[in-house]
């Protein structure tokens, strides 16, 4: 993994002598937001969530009620504890773990490198003869997961899916190895949208008696509630043999506040290897079940808030309307000769291009036009992960679309200065 170098020791700013006054503080502000994406217009289709300002308002509120507690003390703070353990109760509940245990970590990141610390501590346990241990990975899997094999002494082999950008099972299949403590899927993937083969997968797992951990991040507050509106789903659950962790983000389509995920062990025996005690030290227990320390109370008590608001009907709902962002922009995209979607997406996540244009000068054009593009790159296209807020800018998404695509045919338009989001 390489280097970033740091991106603020270079900065000539310092600490205020004297302390500003607040509205000094929030002209300020306002004025550094004026480059940010206008994402209240729906012009970023990631990062930010639009589940409806009556939600946001309930994550708010909920949040700003919890500001100043913390969740590193269930002692101290017993309000969120409980909310922490009922989100981690209907989250379980969702997932089909009867016996799951779990916490609420500050993001996918955290929570699959939870699943990795859990991964390599139970192997070292019970395969004590794994010194080089390494985990197995579709090249489709979140990059969090290098990042934490990398923080834990992890080898990390990434295996590629076929042109149909489905697993190819057969070449994961034989980078298992002796060594390998883990094995991972992604229900959806970030890439496509598409769920991968998790029951073979977690068949391979459970005979070599390892780890299995399946990255739910994007898909375990929606895949649950599109299968309650009919549609058919790949297995990715507890209900799955073999599975032995989840990961879910509340802040993703779980429609909490930022900094919010679950990650679920399917039982006790797997729950142990998740948190650290530590005691030789001159003061108390220190005692954590996540990487964190401190745990901001809002965003914990924000989630459990969102979930006791929006119950399953609002969840449906919200599923059911991102559902019909993503069919009109799909059928939109696939209208506009030489377009595809690629792969088969289940959900409102997925990437799209056409392998005739250069790719590079629609996301110029599509930038240009106020839209955040991000890129696909294998192969070159724009990725976007749709909430039901989208559905009102589907329209004028498309129509600028096709205005793009008919100046990038007529040459008018090239990629300079986004090639970079493509090489
Ligand atoms: C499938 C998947 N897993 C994990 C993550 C990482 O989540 P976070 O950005 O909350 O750390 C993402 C982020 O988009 C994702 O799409």
């Amino acid at each position: 993994m390489r280097q970033v170098s740091p991106a603020h020791a270079a900065a000539s700013v310092q600490l205020p002598k004297a302390g500003r006054s607040p509205s000094a503080i929030w002209a300020t502000m306002d004025e550094a937001r004026q480059a940010d994406v206008q994402w209240q217009q729906g012009r970023v289709a990631a990062l930010v969530y639009l589940p409806g300002d009556d939600v946001v308002a309930v994550a708010k509120e909920a949040y700003l009620r919890f500001f100043s507690e913390n969740g590193l003390s269930p002692r101290a703070f017993p309000s969120i504890d409980r909310f922490e353990r009922e989100v981690v109760a209907m989250t379980a509940a969702l997932l089909h773990g009867e016996h799951a245990l779990g916490n609420i970590t500050s993001g996918g990141t955290e929570s699959i490198i939870l699943a990795l610390k859990i991964a390599r501590d139970k192997a070292r346990a019970e395969h004590p003869e794994i010194t080089e241990p390494e985990i197995v990975l579709p090249e489709t899997a979140h990059p969090a997961f290098n990042k934490g094999a990398h923080y834990l002494g992890l080898k990390a082999i990434r295996t590629p899916v076929g042109p149909d950008f489905q697993l190819d099972l057969d070449a994961y299949r034989d980078a298992v190895t002796d060594n390998t403590v883990l094995l991972v899927g992604s229900a959806p993937n970030y890439p496509f949208g598409m769920i991968d083969p998790i029951s073979e997968m977690a068949e391979i797992a459970a005979e070599r008696r390892i780890s299995f951990h399946v990255d739910a991040c994007v898909g375990g507050y929606f895949l649950p509630f599109l299968e309650r509106l009919g549609t058919p789903i790949t297995p990715f659950d507890f209900r799955v043999p073999g599975v032995t962790t989840i990961s879910a983000d509340l802040h993703k389509f779980g429609f909490a506040a930022r900094g919010a995920s679950v990650l679920l062990c399917r039982d006790a025996d797997i729950y142990q290897y998740q948190g650290v005690r530590f005691t030789d030290w001159p003061s108390g227990i220190y005692s954590t079940p996540t990487l964190a320390g401190s745990r901001p109370g809002g965003a914990i008590a924000a989630g459990w808030a969102v979930m006791q608001y929006l119950g399953e009907e609002g969840y449906v709902r919200l599923t059911q309307q991102a559902m019909r962002a993503a069919t009109r922009l799909q059928a939109g995209i696939r209208a506009i000769p030489g377009f595809q979607v690629f792969g088969e997406p289940v959900m409102s996540v997925f990437a799209f291009g056409s392998p005739e244009r250069d790719m590079a000068a629609v996301a110029a054009g599509m930038e240009a036009r106020g839209w955040f593009v991000h890129p696909q790159r294998r192969p070159p296209g724009i990725h976007v992960m749709l909430s039901p807020g989208h559905d009102a800018f589907i329209d004028t998404y498309l129509a600028d679309l096709r205005a793009v695509v008919d100046l990038v045919d007529r040459g008018q338009i090239d990629g300079a200065g986004r090639e970079a989001m493509y090489s």
